[in-house]
């Protein structure tokens, strides 16, 4: 399967970002802490490469704890101001607050002492497709989220949030990038979700995460489908034993099609769903 995928409205939306990039102080870049590498997009960083950049580690709630801190210390290296959150429950959104009088610090200053007090930092939140942007804007946001219509240079449609005296959020599009080099990170954005499913084959999409799946945390598959493999997790699985594998799902999960035939499809979009939800436990499907 060709893991590719870019909508017309994706390069409107890149657009929109060109436009407003003068205007903001702050990038804040929302990334997917399972993937945290694949789901950073390479236009987002030439696009803000001139501004201060925070990047959140968002759903580390579903990634493996220790790979999280592993990632946190990969962007401390690289000058990043970065943070573990959760957006759902609101972990670590608070001090997201710190980190963006830290991260303009400089900025702030620079105000100062050309006498202008109380300008609010503007930041863009960006990020591709499905990694929680909204989530985490309405949990930081919390009840005093207002929209800000009427900037200079800002055309209706674009939504400007007040936060708060000292902050201004432009909310954005997820948005991927025309062609990924690497079909690894095509395949790991189409894992959680930030491609469009309809596009995909979902037995194919599943057996590339049962190898996946199976190569970092062999024993989480092997226990919530009771599955019977024995080969060595060092090694990749092949695509027949990956294919083995979902079938052995379909007949422990009992989705049969007609005539006791296993479902693979049904299987497919059931491991699919546990791997999303965490049911499979918490994993980080790449490392630094
Ligand atoms: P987007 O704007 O970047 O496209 O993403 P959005 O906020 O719509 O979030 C996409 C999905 O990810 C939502 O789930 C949301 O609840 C979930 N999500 C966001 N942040 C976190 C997080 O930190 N941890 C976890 N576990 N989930 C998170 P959904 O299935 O679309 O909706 P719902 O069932 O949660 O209502």
């Amino acid at each position: 399967m060709n893991y590719q995928w870019y909508p017309g409205h994706m390069t409107k939306a890149v657009r929109m970002m060109q436009e407003n990039i003068k205007l903001i102080d702050l990038v804040v870049e929302v990334v997917d802490a399972r993937i945290p590498l694949s789901s950073r997009n390479p236009d987002i960083d030439d696009l803000g490469r001139n501004k201060s950049r925070i990047v959140l580690l968002n759903k580390s709630d579903l990634a493996d704890p220790i790979q999280n801190k592993q990632w946190m210390q990969y962007f401390g290296e690289q000058g990043a101001y970065a943070l573990e959150v959760n957006s759902k429950s609101g972990a670590g959104v608070k001090a997201v607050n710190g980190l963006v009088q830290e991260a303009c610090r400089e900025k702030i200053e620079r105000d100062r002492k050309r006498g202008i007090v109380n300008r609010p930092v503007r930041a863009m939140v960006v990020g591709i497709p499905n990694v929680g942007k909204s989530t985490f804007i309405n949990s930081f946001a919390g009840k005093a989220c207002a929209k800000t219509g009427n900037k200079p240079g800002v055309t209706k449609g674009k939504q400007w949030i007040r936060l708060n005296k000292n902050l201004e959020l432009l909310d954005t599009p997820g948005i991927l990038w025309p062609k990924f080099e690497d079909q690894d990170v095509g395949m790991r954005l189409a894992f959680i979700g930030s491609m469009n499913d309809e596009i995909m084959i979902p037995e194919e999409l599943a057996c590339d995460l049962i190898r996946e799946i199976y190569f970092y945390y062999p024993e989480a598959l092997k226990q919530r489908y009771a599955l019977s493999v024995e080969a060595d997790p060092a090694q990749k699985l092949t695509a027949e034993q990956a294919a083995g594998l979902l079938e052995e799902i379909a007949v422990n999960r009992k989705c049969f099609g007609k005539g006791e035939i296993p479902d693979l499809g049904r299987a497919a979009t059931l491991l699919i769903d546990d791997f999303r939800s965490g049911r499979l436990g918490r994993m980080t499907l790449e490392r630094r």
